[in-house]
């Protein structure tokens, strides 16, 4: 069965219009029409009703469609793939959850540059979650997140466990204590900002409260760590990102958790608390395709663990 073919009623299917798929492929309608036909006979199945206008699909030629969508989708995304291992690429791009920004990414960056000067990398702010369709479809080459991720397809190394810090108003009550508990901050209103949540182990039925809830059952990061305190906060208000949070800390409207490398940010407003519970951390990962992998990598590995010897960061190796 040729590519032309499904290509030709893949366009057809996709904008319901001959005459719009003419113009998007720059074929005749007479050679459109004839590639369809042929691929119904290919299959020995009726796929456009030519019977209604506006044009309309089977209901089988429905269902070959979303076939021929995702064979369509993976077929482009190979190519680029092929394309990327068969020519070295001079180009890294990047994915980056915002909160690695403030820490070491910037300087791991400038370092890679200087280890392969002719390498462009290009940074795309990317959550969590959706970097593994970004490495999938080839529009990123590594990914740094928070989360772990469960599939087949991606390498994922624990680069390090960074402690959270409770971030306070100045004018808060706590804002001069050494150290916090967070059963202290059950009283305060909390900003969440977390866009990919931890994957929710829920055994008991469902509850509408949120006291009752065990912290297996809470998949919030941040509320995560209060419930396994048993100390949910009484208030909470959910933000788009962790700059939002930390602004609206700074307004007095409350308070939240960051990684430890965020205390530099607004510090004229805000009192970064060191929490006393040492468990209360957020991991960093490095993902990246399982195969292929961009040759830079090893060397971007080898800069980051040199960076945390350095600085005397706590981190795991992996070979
Ligand atoms: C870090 O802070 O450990 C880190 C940040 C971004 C990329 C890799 C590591």
């Amino acid at each position: 069965m040729q590519l032309k073919r499904l290509t030709a009623f893949h366009t057809v299917a996709q904008l319901k219009s001959f005459s719009d798929a003419v113009s998007v492929t720059q074929s005749s309608q007479p050679t459109l029409s004839r590639l369809i036909k042929q691929l119904e006979d290919d299959i020995g199945v009726e796929l456009i009703d030519r019977y209604h206008r506006p044009l309309q699909l089977t209901p089988a030629g429905r269902f070959f469609y979303e076939k021929v969508d995702t064979i369509l989708k993976e077929l482009d995304s190979s190519i680029t793939l092929t394309q990327k291992m068969a020519h070295p690429p001079d180009t890294l791009n990047i994915g980056f959850v915002p909160s690695v920004l403030y820490g070491l990414l910037p300087t791991i960056i400038s370092r890679l540059k200087q280890r392969l000067p002719n390498l462009a990398v290009h940074l795309k702010d990317i959550s969590s979650f959706k970097q593994v369709s970004a490495l999938k479809s080839g529009e990123i080459d590594v990914g740094f997140g928070r989360f772990a991720h469960d599939d087949p397809n991606i390498k994922q190394l624990l680069l390090r466990h960074e402690r959270y810090v409770a971030a306070l108003p100045n004018s808060h009550a706590l804002a001069h204590h050494q150290t916090i508990h967070l059963s202290q901050l059950q009283d305060s209103r909390v900003i969440l900002y977390h866009q990919t949540h931890l994957p929710a182990v829920s055994t008991d039925p469902p509850s509408n409260s949120l006291e009752a809830d065990s912290p297996a059952q809470i998949s919030e990061p941040l509320l995560h760590l209060f419930a396994k305190q048993s100390a949910l906060p009484h208030q909470t208000t959910f933000v788009s990102d962790i700059q939002v949070a930390l602004g609206l800390v700074a307004a007095g409207e409350g308070v939240t958790l960051v990684p430890d490398s965020l205390k530099s940010v607004r510090t004229e407003q805000i009192h970064y608390r060191k929490l006393i519970h040492e468990d209360a951390t957020s991991p960093i990962y490095l993902c990246a395709l399982q195969n292929p992998t961009h040759p830079a990598l090893e060397i971007m590995l080898e800069v980051i663990y040199q960076l945390y010897e350095e600085r005397g960061v706590t981190y795991r190796r992996v070979q």
